[in-house]
């Protein structure tokens, strides 16, 4: 604990001279910066004028520096195949995936998107193109070719990488079928690059679709290398779609030097790495956890990191902690979805595994609740183990607020302090700084190397969403207390982003998806607290004038969604009314309805509403049922 003080103390005073000597410390360099940074709110660069490859920090650097046969990825199918993959043969297979993206003409700048199910073909893409310089941007393997249709053509993406499909719960997820309709309106998407993972039919389209495996074998030996791109710090890594407060997702772009940084220090700190551990963390890479905490955080630290294909409930319950055993994983990072799903499993599941090689556990993505935090800490830590609640956003890149293991006492719920190098602060809606235990917004003083550089194509949005709350300060959206020993308690969000099973969804983009099927005359959603997922999605909507079976048309928009987004965005519950409570401005009042759907009363200030009948109906509603 003195150690962290210290340290936080002096990455607060010489915020500069703290990353500066990190970046130079840990990162492997083609050219060195001699800029740390060059700030001019909102736009950070970070060592700019230096010279690296984000690829050849997570693969190369690793076989020259004697850990070439050190496992890097540990994989685990769900099926039961598995994989091994060293650091010199990870290095083998991204060059040539890069070698097969090169000699179709793709080149630094170009922008692919990524569709995959947790297959180690998925890392493979996303290192070959940071390898090449090559834009990527993964997207979940849940969403739909709707979302999927929307994502290629906000970032013009030239290259689709896909697969023929992946498994979840014993089922084929068709995934080229998805890309097949999706790429019906995106004339730009010059390739598709198939890996072949369930063997099933599918369509290939003449001169666009193209078989990896096949276009690897022809490269012949010499394939075997690519000497990977000299990238300026502030080149573009990733852009990954992220809900906000529209119907249209934001493209959170990161970059090369920052980015690498920030994740690959969280990871040493956060996790209290060593040489030894095989690391799991639980997330999909389609995620940004997946990308930070699978991909660039833990292979440029030269992990071994065990990645799994399938679902936590297949073929039984006992999948995560039958893998623990076998893999006699160290550090487990997973979200308070899978914990509280698996808690209600019962004890005897972990119990009949052997848990004893684990030494640290992570949380993230939502706030962990206390029932939760004990059973993690109980059943699986066995009391041996810290928690290690990690408070972070898609935005931040990586982890911003969070306990290190075995130094800070822990507190269940609260993420506890920050890292060294961020420094948060709690404020009011003007932007005064609150006093310890009130609560306000949670926002961030001052820029840190992974933070988002802007929103793909829409600056003007990134400004406003995030620096013009607090002038010169980065708004997080997130409602937050400290208390009298400086640790933070993350208490949700404070905007219309929903956050369901640790993945966030935006109200908007819900509404939106409804509205558009034919009976529906208007549509409002909130988050409704849920015992497993945090929150569910629960939609008010209004009907336009018909005979309709509310019954079955119920069911009809929870397909409707499932099919504009995913399935992860399927309202869980649809109440039909005749009117929504809006201001006299029209706007409609979701913060009441978020009453309602909470507990059931109503309270606030409710002068603007324009109609209370509708209010009381609806509250009336729910009582009867
Ligand atoms: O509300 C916070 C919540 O998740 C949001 C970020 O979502 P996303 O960008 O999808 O990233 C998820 C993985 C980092 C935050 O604004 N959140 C994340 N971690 C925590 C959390 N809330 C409470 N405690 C956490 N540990």
């Amino acid at each position: 604990m003195e150690q962290y003080r210290e340290m936080y103390e002096r990455a607060a005073n010489e915020p500069e001279a703290f990353w500066s000597e990190l970046a130079r410390n840990e990162l492997s360099w083609f050219e060195p910066f001699r800029k740390t940074l060059e700030w001019n709110p909102p736009v950070a660069k970070w060592f700019s004028d230096g010279k690296l490859n984000a690829c050849y920090n997570c693969v190369d650097r690793h076989v020259e520096d004697g850990r070439a046969d050190k496992p890097a990825l540990i994989w685990e199918g769900e099926p039961g195949d598995a994989r091994v993959i060293t650091y010199s043969e990870l290095r083998k297979l991204v060059s040539r995936f890069a070698n097969v993206i090169k000699a179709l003409g793709y080149k630094r700048g170009d922008r692919a998107i990524i569709y995959m199910p947790m297959v180690p073909e998925l890392p493979i893409a996303l290192l070959a193109c940071a390898r090449l310089g090559v834009i990527h941007s993964v997207v979940f393997g849940g969403f739909s070719a709707e979302a999927l249709k929307t994502r290629i053509e906000d970032l013009d993406a030239t290259l689709v990488i896909t697969a023929d499909g992946g498994w979840r719960r014993g089922k084929e997820v068709r995934l080229k079928d998805a890309v097949d309709a999706a790429l019906r309106d995106c004339p730009n998407v010059r390739n598709v690059i198939v890996h072949r993972r369930t063997g099933s039919q599918i369509e290939m389209q003449n001169g666009r679709d193209l078989w990896w495996h096949e276009q690897e074998q022809q490269l012949g030996a010499q394939g075997d290398t690519c000497p990977p791109e000299q990238l300026d710090s502030e080149h573009p890594l990733f852009v990954l779609y992220t809900s906000g407060t529209t119907g249209k997702p934001k493209g959170i772009l990161h970059t090369t030097a920052g980015y690498l940084l920030g994740t690959m220090m969280s990871t040493k700190w956060v996790f209290d790495l060593q040489e030894n551990d095989v690391y799991w963390c639980t997330a999909d890479v389609g995620w940004i956890t997946g990308h930070s905490y699978i991909v660039y955080g833990p292979l440029a630290a030269g992990a071994s990191v065990v990645m799994y294909e399938g679902a936590p409930d297949y073929p039984a319950f006992d999948r995560f902690w039958a893998i623990v055993e076998k893999l006699k994983v160290t550090i487990f990072y997973t979200s308070p979805t899978a914990i509280r799903a698996l808690v209600r499993q019962g004890d005897k599941w972990p119990d009949s595994h052997d848990l004893s090689s684990l030494r640290v556990l992570g949380s993230v993505g939502e706030p962990i609740n206390p029932a939760a935090w004990e059973w993690y800490y109980r059943v699986i830590g066995k009391e041996r183990c810290p928690i290690v609640d990690t408070w972070w956003q898609t935005e931040t890149g990586g982890i911003m607020i969070s306990p290190l293991p075995g130094a800070t006492p822990l507190k269940p719920g609260s993420a506890t302090l920050p890292l060294p190098g961020v420094v948060p602060e709690i404020v009011d809606t003007k932007g005064n700084t609150l006093r310890d235990n009130r609560e306000g917004y949670l926002i961030i003083r001052k820029p840190w190397p992974s933070m988002v550089r802007t929103i793909w194509g829409d600056p003007k949005r990134f400004e406003e969403q995030y620096w013009s709350k607090v002038p010169g300060a980065y708004f997080t959206g997130d409602a937050a207390r400290r208390d009298e020993d400086g640790y933070y308690w993350v208490l949700g969000r404070v905007d219309d982003v929903m956050n369901v099973s640790g993945h966030r969804l935006s109200t908007m983009e819900v509404e939106s998806s409804l509205v558009h099927h034919p009976a529906v005359a208007e549509a409002a959603v909130v988050g409704k607290p849920h015992e497993i997922t945090g929150q569910a999605v629960c939609a008010f909507v209004t009907l336009k004038k018909g005979e309709w079976d509310t019954g079955a048309l119920s069911q009809e928009l929870r397909q409707w969604v499932g099919k504009e987004i995913g399935a992860f965005a399927r309202p869980e519950e649809i109440r039909f009314t005749d009117a929504l409570p809006k201001t006299r401005s029209g706007k409609i009042m979701r913060r009441l309805l978020r009453e309602i759907v909470t507990s059931h009363a109503v309270t606030g200030d409710v002068t603007t509403l324009e109609d209370m009948n509708v209010l009381a109906s609806l509250s009336t509603q729910q009582d009867e049922e």
